[in-house]
């Protein structure tokens, strides 16, 4: 694929990657992209790099537009590997191009590479780079995605290339917002979006609301939002604007995740009168099996619920380990404005259901309690307690989810 042209004179010339399927960790079944931009002005302008692997992809893209070796200006707005991984090789071949960086960009990248024949510039917010008829404005956005972020606005094309920021992980052959939805659906695009968020960006709303509301003070006119990954939004802008302002803001659906694991089968029978509890109380439900589901859709699943039922046996007198894996991602990510219960089965310990709680309140997450164990296996009655459960604990969940609406 050669370079794409996003504005006037304004290229992408990333990469596609259509066989990711790990991404640190994180599950990426459509795989993802690694966007980057070429400026042609008088002084011609890179900003980002692609993955070390794509490294000639981005070349190729780049030389189909202008020869590389004259481009003048490389912005790195966010140092990660997914973005900088080219700029060693980028920098051979265009050795007198200044960079553009903040200071902390500075310091990753002098890790990264030998740097001590480049040019590098660091910048702050608000700072300006005047290359021809363009002028780029730098705007800080630290841990957005990590301490070095920073995303670049271009006035005179109302453009914000956002880095990580309103990206999604997946591959396509379309490249804009309207193209995605035209050959897909907009539910596609947005659950793709909130799944990047959920895994990525879950533990910095406050700072997520923050930047945008600075942003909207700065008074910037955008009417193109250009993320490093996925999909460019053309058509729709302000919807990723308000995607993200909601999700920072705690809003979600009225829904209820279960997310379980088992090992002989107790805890997934209870899933299942627990589930027609919540259903006959007209609240939407998912189960989802922990081995059985990659864990950045656990993950998701549980950033679209306003609150999620955890079902651990108990194994050695400890939680299950599938089910410690998602509390430990589920910890890292730092959720809120999410509620939380526990359930399973037990042989002649007990002890998932307390280790879970407590969990929950070291995340400062609200919990509905007590949960409900089943020694064994389930009895008929046991089943009726997990009906009955399911239907208390939507009940309190119905009230939480109030205070969002
Ligand atoms: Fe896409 Fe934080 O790198």
């Amino acid at each position: 694929m050669k370079g794409i042209e996003i504005k006037p004179d304004i290229y992408w010339t990333g990469a596609i990657d259509w066989a990711v399927r790990d991404f640190h960790g994180y599950v990426t079944p459509s795989g993802t992209t690694y966007n980057n931009y070429l400026i042609i002005d008088k002084e011609p302008t890179l900003i980002d790099t692609v993955k070390y692997d794509f490294t000639e992809v981005g070349i190729e893209n780049i030389n189909s537009i202008i020869k590389l070796s004259k481009i003048k200006n490389i912005v790195i707005n966010h140092i990660e590997n997914d973005h900088m991984g080219a700029l060693g090789r980028i920098m051979e071949l265009a050795p007198e191009a200044a960079i553009y960086t903040t200071a902390k960009g500075k310091q990753g990248m002098d890790r990264f590479f030998d740097t001590s024949k480049w040019k590098i510039n660091t910048v702050k917010t608000g700072e300006v780079l005047t290359i021809g008829k363009y002028t780029l404005t730098f705007i800080e956005s630290p841990m957005l995605h990590w301490p070095d972020s920073m995303m670049t606005y271009i006035k005179e094309a109302g453009l914000l290339i956002s880095q990580d920021a309103f990206g999604q992980h997946c591959a396509s052959t379309a490249r804009f917002d309207d193209e995605f939805i035209e050959q897909n659906s907009l539910s596609e695009l947005e659950d793709s979006t909130v799944d990047y968020y959920a895994n990525i960006l879950m533990p910095f709303g406050k700072l997520i609301k923050a930047k945008i509301t600075e942003i909207q003070k700065l008074g910037l006119s955008i009417d193109m939002i250009a993320p490093d990954h996925g999909i460019i939004w053309r058509k729709h802008p302000q919807k990723a604007i308000d995607m993200y302002l909601d999700m920072a803001s705690g809003k979600t659906n009225k829904k209820i995740t279960i997310i379980y694991d088992t090992m002989w089968h107790s805890t997934e029978v209870m899933t299942h009168p627990i589930m027609l509890g919540i259903r006959d109380e007209g609240i939407d439900c998912k189960v989802i099996k922990l081995r059985a589901t990659p864990m950045s859709v656990a993950i998701k699943e549980f950033w679209k619920s306003r609150a999620c039922l955890v079902g651990s046996p108990t194994l050695n007198n400890e939680v299950f380990p599938s089910v410690a894996e998602f509390i430990t991602h589920l910890r890292g990510l730092r959720p809120k404005d999410r509620i939380t219960g526990a359930f399973g089965s037990f042989g002649w310990g007990g002890g998932a259901i307390k280790w879970l709680y407590e969990e929950f309140k070291k995340m400062k997450l609200e919990t509905i309690e007590p949960g409900i164990g089943v020694q064994y296996r389930p009895s008929t009655e046991d089943m009726d307690r997990c009906y009955q459960f399911g239907r208390d604990f939507a009940k309190e969940v119905v009230k939480y989810h109030s205070n969002y609406e």
